[in-house]
């Protein structure tokens, strides 16, 4: 980390709760949860499939509106972290715009975010992630795997300080 950057902010989940559904339907995605993440450490959430990781790192994310309890980062609830590009996240589905190229994917995360063009940065990050040579290709040109390298180089490109990835399974070129 460059050092005129603020250490990266904490995570905590109040009696975070999820249910989707009501009445016979319902399902308890997640139960009240307390978490306390310290800034800059890297924590694995591991567990059976459905048993609720993706909805509660949606929590986290402010993607998911939360059934009960409260998510804070540094004291603040998610969205405007994640809108800045601070909080980036990875999906467990890529979810790249199919009509936009590796290269223009990867610069709309920095656009929506409202930062600069920065082509060096977008260039190196493509490289970093093995798809040197396949920037003007569209996602359904791409394997699984490199598709899921190309969204994160997306969640780099802003330079987040918080990063949740789901269910990647990734493996980097040598
Ligand atoms: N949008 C939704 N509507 C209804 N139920 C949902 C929804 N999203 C998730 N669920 C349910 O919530 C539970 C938890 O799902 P979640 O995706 O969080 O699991 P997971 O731990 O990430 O699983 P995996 O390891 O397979 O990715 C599952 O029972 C799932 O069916
Ligand atoms: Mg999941």
């Amino acid at each position: 980390m460059e050092p005129d950057r603020p250490a990266p902010p904490d995570i905590r989940c109040h009696a975070v709760a999820k249910t989707f559904g009501t009445g016979e339907t319902a399902v308890a995605a997640v139960a009240p949860t307390d978490l306390a993440l310290g800034p800059g450490t890297t924590t694995a959430l591991v567990g059976p499939s459905g048993c609720g990781k993706s909805t509660l790192l949606r929590m986290i994310a402010g993607l998911e509106p939360v059934t009960e309890g409260a998510v804070r980062i540094g004291g603040e609830p998610p969205d405007a972290l994640r809108r800045s590009g601070a909080l980036s996240v990875a999906f467990q589905d890529p979810s790249l715009l199919p009509w936009r190229t590796v290269r223009r994917n990867v610069e709309l995360a920095r656009h929506l975010a409202r930062l600069p063009r920065d082509d060096d940065f977008v260039a190196a990050l493509i490289a970093m992630v093995g798809l040197a040579g396949f920037e003007d290709r569209r996602p359904a040109e791409l394997s699984g795997g490199m598709r899921q390298r190309a969204a994160i180089a997306r969640c780099l490109v802003t330079a987040p300080r918080l990063l949740l990835l789901t269910n990647l399974s990734v493996r980097w070129m040598s």
